[in-house]
């Protein structure tokens, strides 16, 4: 599985966003160490500010589907016409989200944030360091 394919797949993911509020699609791609991919996108509401974001959406199917670690790369991608091009970075509470299930883990999953020209590939202690995690509740 290369990054350009996990791309594709959080590209593809987007395709289904339910965005009609802010017209803002994003797809998001883990990947887990067993080689599956498992994407979300963006879910918004009429209740504006219970928008779920792509990388939320993502999160919690890997839970329902009994994940509990194993993460290694996720990919975020966002509208190509929108902003300056600049590769879009997971907001923060995605972050702390995303943070849940690799600490789980003992993982710290490469975050390929995807821009018109340019990915950015940072590591999600980067995004959100000295993190809150399960660790600290036991
Ligand atoms: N959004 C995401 O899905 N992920 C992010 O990391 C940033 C923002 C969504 C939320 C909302 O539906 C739309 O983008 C505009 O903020």
């Amino acid at each position: 599985m290369s990054n350009a394919d996990l791309i594709a797949a959080a590209r593809e993911a987007a395709e289904h966003a339910y965005a009609p509020y802010s017209d803002y699609q994003v797809g998001a791609a883990l990947l887990f160490e067993d080689g599956s991919i498992i994407t979300g996108s963006n879910v918004e509401n009429a209740s504006y500010g219970l928008a779920l974001c792509a990388e939320t959406v993502a999160v919690s199917r890997a839970f329902g589907e009994g994940r509990r670690g194993g993460l290694t790369t996720i990919a975020v991608v966002g509208p190509e016409d929108k902003g300056d091009g600049a590769p879009i970075t997971p907001c923060g509470r995605c972050r702390q989200v995303l943070n849940e299930l690799a600490q789980l883990g003992g993982t710290d999953p490469l975050v390929l944030c995807v821009g018109k020209t340019q990915v950015r590939e940072v590591a999600l202690s980067a995004l959100l360091p000295h993190a809150f995690g399960p660790a600290h509740l036991d």
